[in-house]
């Protein structure tokens, strides 16, 4: 482990050296991993292939540096407390060693059930304590995980499952989630008969015990094949290059592309920026409230932080069950003292009233964290009043599935912070804004593109089975830039805030959700003909999902229509994409070549009809007044 920066002075210091020399720089965090062979270069890249490669020719295993290496200072120290979702039933506790032994369990159960280094596993689980051991034990053997957030639909999950050419499918029987108890293994059994022909094993996590259906041959207990597995298991010898995970995420077009994270650049990135950002401290007790599903839960549940020796919180459960304090118990329960969470969650425990967190002692907390979506000033005002109780300094960390870890913000304490902006750059972080000809906008004080220049370890390497799709998306808007597809504003003193996305993806509470698969989605509806989707702002989201949508007929009951269109969604990919609202227009405003002017529909939807501007370019000027007249029916 490199030295924690300690102070601003520092952090300007060590960024200055970093951007001058950043192989040297990377070079010095590198070597205090575990490697089985040292690199012969420390970086190649072109960002015009792209081909970006780190420790090129270094030979390593992510898990021999989460796990093994902490075993002898630190194999008792706990590593990961599971918190269930039912309040009454008792937390778990893995140490370092305990976790080990069972990671290697998995990995040989894995083996056994002829997994080699390679194969694509996929994992459509529940937060519990199985999903982080048997993403471990993938990486262990040099299998690649790739997870899919368990709210997906059957359809999505086949998709996922298809893209990766997965060898074998990990779930649960159960999920439960607050008071619901969803059938996982049935969604899996459902995603399995739609084509997936590379999956030979179903391993099921028992974790509710209610009863299952499992197909012989196919289907195995996880108790049955790993309980009984020898408690350690050679670490296999990854190239830094290798593939460690795939995880899809949205776009503005197409189905969710696979982004490829690789072994040695994403071990070193994450574990520096999570002891720096966080400023962890031997004995605290890091809590993100995450789902492994997404990217934080990998690099800032699992990763990040077992690759610094912290000890880690996973929680099953919902911010409000069984009721809106459930967060703050579990922060007063297992003393925590750095939390992370989005937006979205403290929009809405806000809302529920400041006696929830008054209630609890919170007196733990030294650090809050922010991730996923731009936070307002409201809420930040109340996570650092009523949470942090104006004690805790807030990590506003901006950072995308395809950075691999976080790239712009506020070190924990080592400086003035100011609402709503996500502030400096990590080191070896080079951002910088553009117009939309690519000019770089060189004064300090700007607003802009969010591009970054130069490569660093946990970037994007490919899209799965596409490179021509990572090139394109992220390569193709500026030359020799990496496009993050957000716009950002920039102050004086080169502090950043984050506006949002410009392109056709909107967040929906902290998740990414492409418009376009939204369409396709409504489209399957037999009486729609074609439809539009706009994100538009809401209160506790953050963004809401507004849908345009034309007809074949007239539809008297659109409250009933959005019920159908609702269970379309839910069923091609998952409840979390379902409109918020919908409007059936008699068309859609269109340019001459026939492309949709969202911009247009995302005016209306945001109740800001009288800046539209000029729409005389338009194929059919006159629909924009229908539709904002229609505007106020929207359900
Ligand atoms: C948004 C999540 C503002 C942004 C780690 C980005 C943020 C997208 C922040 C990536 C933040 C993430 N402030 N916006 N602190 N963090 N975003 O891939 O639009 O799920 O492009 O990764 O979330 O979402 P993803």
């Amino acid at each position: 482990m490199t030295k924690q920066i300690s102070s601003f002075a520092e952090y300007r210091k060590v960024y200055k050296n970093s951007v001058e020399n950043p192989e040297k720089f990377w070079e010095k965090q590198a070597r205090t991993f575990e490697w089985k062979k040292k690199w012969d270069k420390v970086l190649e890249w072109n960002f015009d292939k792209p081909d970006v490669q780190w420790f090129v020719g270094g030979k390593m295993n992510i898990t021999e540096n989460c796990l093994d290496r902490h075993l002898k200072k630190r194999g008792d120290q706990v590593a990961l407390i599971w918190e269930p979702n039912d309040p009454s039933q008792s937390y778990v506790e893995y140490t370092y060693k305990e976790l080990y032994q069972a990671v290697c369990q998995c990995a040989n159960a894995l083996k056994a059930n002829g997994i080699k280094k390679g194969d694509r596993v996929c994992f459509y689980m529940p937060m519990v304590p199985e999903l982080t051991i048997g993403v471990l034990a993938c990486a262990r053997i040099g299998a690649i995980h790739s997870v899919v957030f368990a709210g997906f639909s059957a359809t999505a999950l086949a998709d996922r499952i298809k893209d990766a050419t997965c060898k074998m499918v990990i779930c649960s029987d159960y999920n439960s989630r607050g008071a619901k108890n969803i059938p996982v293994k049935e969604i899996v059994d459902e995603a399995l008969k739609k084509d997936c022909d590379s999956i030979e094993t179903v391993l099921v996590h028992k974790n509710t015990g209610d009863k299952v259906k499992m197909k012989s041959g196919r289907d195995k207990w996880w108790h049955k094949e790993v309980d009984g597995q020898k408690k350690s298991c050679k670490a296999a010898k990854m190239d830094a290059e290798d593939m460690l995970f795939i995880l899809y995420t949205s776009g503005s077009t197409g189905k969710p592309k696979g982004v490829v994270h690789t072994c040695g650049g994403y071990m070193v990135y994450t574990e520096y920026t999570f002891r720096n950002v966080f400023q962890y401290k031997k004995g605290d007790i890091y809590w993100c409230t995450a789902d492994i599903g997404w990217i934080t839960g990998h690099s800032y549940i699992i990763y990040g932080p077992l690759l610094a020796g912290a000890t880690t919180i996973m929680f099953e459960g919902v911010p409000t069950y069984p009721d809106a304090g459930r967060f703050w118990h579990v922060c007063e329960k297992h003393k925590v003292t750095h939390f992370y969470t989005a937006p979205t969650a403290i929009r809405a425990l806000m809302a529920a009233g400041d006696h929830w967190p008054s209630h609890y002692d919170l007196s733990s907390l030294k650090v809050l964290g922010s991730v996923g979506e731009p936070i307002n000033e409201e809420a930040w005002n109340w996570y650092n009043e009523k949470v942090g109780k104006q004690n805790c300094p807030i990590v506003d960390t901006w950072w995308q599935t395809e950075t691999g870890g976080i790239l712009i913000s506020p070190l924990a304490g080592l400086h003035k912070l100011k609402p709503s902006y996500a502030m400096y750059p990590m080191p070896g972080i080079q951002p910088c804004l553009v117009d939309a000809e690519g000019n770089e906008l060189k004064k300090k004080e700007a607003e802009g593109l969010l591009c970054i220049k130069f490569p660093w370890p946990s970037m994007i390497r490919t899209t799965y089975g596409d490179h021509d799709r990572c090139k394109q998306v992220y390569f193709s808007a500026f030359e020799n830039m990496y496009f993050t597809g957000d716009g950002a504003r920039r102050d004086k003193g080169g502090a950043y805030r984050i506006i949002g996305r410009v392109d056709d993806v909107i967040n929906v509470s902290g998740h990414r959700i492409g418009t376009a698969e939204v369409e396709n989605a409504i489209n399957e509806h037999p009486l729609v003909i074609e439809s539009a989707v706009v994100g538009y702002p809401h209160e506790i989201k953050g963004q809401g999902i507004y849908a345009y949508i034309i007809t074949e007929e007239d539809v008297d009951d659109v409250a009933a229509f959005k019920k159908e269109v609702h269970a379309e969604v839910t069923k091609v990919i998952g409840p979390i994409a379902k409109p918020d609202l919908i409007q059936v227009v008699p068309g859609l405003p269109k340019t001459r070549s026939g492309k949709i002017m969202r911009r247009i529909l995302r005016k209306i939807a945001s109740g800001e009809s009288d800046s539209i501007g000029d729409v005389s370019t338009l194929l059919n000027p006159e629909i924009v007044t229908s539709i904002s007249d229609g505007n106020s029916d929207a359900v």
